[in-house]
Formats: C-alpha cells, sequence, structure tokens
C-alpha cells in the first residue's frame, strides 16, 4: 500500500463531500439581539466604540425592532439607559423604567417576539455597581430584594426571559421565588451563571453607561484565572435555584468553560459574545485586516461547536442577513 495510509483529504475533495460531512450547523433561530433603549424622542445614537449598535429612544426602536425581525431574528436582550440614577437604582424596577416601556411596546407590536431583559442595577446606579453599596462594599442579600422587583417588573411588562447578570449569590432561587409568588411561574429565567470579570465588556459601559464609579466588579464577577470547578459550581447552584438556561460570558476566551458546561448538565448553555469581542472584530474588518463575514461566521460556528445552544450577540442582525445569502 502506497504512503500514507490513511487519508484524510479524501473526504475534503469538493464542496459537495465537505458539505455532506458538515456536523456544526448555525441557523438565525440560535441568536438572540442584543438592544440598547433610552429616553426621549427621535433619538439614534450609534455607540462610538461599537459601530452598527445604537441606543433606541422607543419611537425608533419599533422600527429597529422591525428591521431585525423581517431578518429572521426570533429574539431580542433589552437594555436600558434610565432618565437618572439614584444610589438605589430605582429606574431598574420602576413600573414606568425605560426596560418595562419597550417591553410593553414590543410585546404588542411583536407578540411572537422573544423578548429578553438583562436584570441588573449597574445601569441605574449612580455609582454604577450592580447592587447597594455600604461604606464600599457591594451588598449581598439586600440586593436581592431588589433584584427581586426588577425582574417582576419585567414580567409584569410581558417579558418572555428575565436574565440575571449581576453576580449576587441566591439571586435565581430570589427571583424565582418572587416569580411564582406573584403568579409569573412561566416566565423563563436565564441566569448569567460563570460570568468572569472581563476587560471584554468595556465597550458595553460606554454604550449602558455603567462604568463603575469606584473599584472594580471583582468581589462579585468571576475570576479569569479561578478554577473550572468554580464556574460548574456557580452554574450547579444556579440550575438548582431554578435557572432554565444558563449562560457563559464572555465567550471567545472561555469556550473550555462552554464546552465543560455541555458535558456537564442537562440545561441549555447560552453564550454571550460580549461587545469587546464584537468591537475587535468591527475595527480589524474596517481596517481591511480579516473578512468580517466568513470570521464571525467562523466564530458563531467554534461557539455552537463549543456547547453554545444560544448565542447573544451583536452580530446577530448582520448573521441573518449573511445566512439569507447562501
Ligand atoms: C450588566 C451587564 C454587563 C454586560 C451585560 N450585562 C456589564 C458588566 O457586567 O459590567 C456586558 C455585555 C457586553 O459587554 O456586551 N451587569
Amino acid at each position: 500500500m502506497a504512503f500514507p495510509e490513511t487519508r484524510l483529504r479524501r473526504l475534503r475533495k469538493n464542496q459537495n463531500l465537505r458539505d455532506m460531512l458538515t456536523s456544526t450547523i448555525i441557523t438565525v433561530n440560535d441568536f438572540v439581539y442584543p438592544m440598547f433603549v433610552i429616553y426621549g424622542k427621535n433619538k439614534e445614537i450609534e455607540i462610538s466604540s461599537m459601530p452598527g449598535v445604537y441606543q433606541y429612544s422607543l419611537d425608533k426602536l419599533v422600527g429597529a425592532v422591525e428591521n431585525v425581525v423581517k431578518l429572521g431574528i426570533r429574539s431580542v436582550l433589552l437594555f436600558g439607559i434610565p432618565e437618572q440614577k439614584d444610589s438605589v437604582g430605582t429606574g431598574a424596577y420602576i413600573e414606568t423604567g425605560i426596560v418595562q416601556q419597550a417591553v410593553r411596546l414590543l410585546k404588542k407590536e411583536f407578540p411572537d417576539l422573544i423578548i429578553v431583559t438583562d436584570v441588573c442595577l449597574c445601569e441605574y446606579t449612580s455609582h454604577g455597581h450592580c447592587g447597594l453599596i455600604e461604606n464600599g462594599n457591594v451588598l449581598n442579600d439586600q440586593t436581592l430584594d431588589l433584584l427581586a422587583k426588577t425582574a417582576l417588573s419585567h414580567a409584569e411588562a410581558g417579558a418572555d426571559i428575565v436574565a440575571p447578570s449581576d453576580m449576587m449569590d441566591g439571586r435565581v432561587g430570589a427571583i424565582r421565588k418572587e416569580l411564582d409568588l406573584k403568579g409569573y411561574e412561566n416566565t423563563i429565567l436565564m441566569a448569567y451563571s460563570a460570568k468572569y470579570a472581563s476587560s471584554f465588556y468595556g465597550p458595553f459601559r460606554e454604550a449602558a453607561d455603567s462604568t463603575p464609579q469606584f473599584g472594580d466588579r471583582k468581589t462579585y464577577q468571576m475570576d479569569p484565572r479561578g478554577s473550572i470547578n468554580e464556574a460548574v459550581l456557580e452554574t450547579k447552584l444556579d440550575i438548582l435555584e431554578g435557572a432554565d438556561i444558563v449562560m457563559v460570558k464572555p465567550a471567545m476566551a472561555y469556550m473550555d468553560i462552554i464546552r465543560k458546561m455541555k458535558d456537564e448538565f442537562l440545561t441549555p448553555i447560552a453564550s454571550y459574545n460580549v461587545s469587546g469581542e464584537y468591537s475587535m472584530i468591527k475595527a480589524a474588518s474596517q481596517n481591511g485586516w480579516i473578512d468580517e463575514k466568513s470570521v464571525v461566521l467562523e466564530l458563531m460556528t467554534g461557539l455552537k461547536r463549543a456547547g453554545s445552544d444560544i448565542i447573544l450577540t451583536y452580530h446577530a442582525a448582520s448573521i441573518a442577513k449573511w445566512l439569507q445569502e447562501v
């Protein structure tokens, strides 16, 4: 027999063979598109560090959502930027809050759209932290009530999925309990479970105006150098407390964590391809250094292969368009 005996290239010979042997396929249904909502009228402000991503006032939001729905996107994730901030994040849980208004409006216009809301206080607090502050510390248990109140107000507005991103201990249980108590036992809970204190969130903090005014988020978000067991434990607790979907965030530098979660748990796994990851690809492609479409589709294929059932990404609208082309 001629050398080499094994010729893997036989199966790569032509496009039909390669297509036949494809094992990871991404579809538009895999994606959730994050959007930012602000007060005011006729506002559509591009985030300078995130080209192609905008803050929309409510009147502009409907048109923007209509465009992505037409592309086949079935789910959006909403972040709100309040008119005023205070030390207890009131804007996060009032009935007239920006996210609550956006959810009501979108539910009316797009009854089938899956609306996800980010449940956190950092956009709404004057200090920019995800919980209440006492003597410079972020309080855990006292914050839980406010997070539960925030999630309830989103559910009352019509949110299909509430997604706590604060990383307080026990928040999934606190939110589940409150939702069940008030008759929202069918509201889905997607927990940001393995959420790292990441430098990749930089552009988001411009988009959501949520930079901490002192210190950082390292006392509540996870240390990237921590053990994989810590990520498993965080996720396991969230599942035991009632999470329906668990999330790994960020995505690109944490694909090992995504794979671990997929192997470890039966619960669906979401991964969040965050702002900094988006901006890097945008910047490189704007410079002509990489081809945006093929790089993004390759990355999404990788995230899905790693074990993501759902991918949250600012590229979602472009992906939907590209998938229609092929
Ligand atoms: C709120 C929240 C953040 C992100 C999602 N929800 C910021 C943070 O934790 O600092 C980041 C999303 C992104 O970077 O795209 N806590």
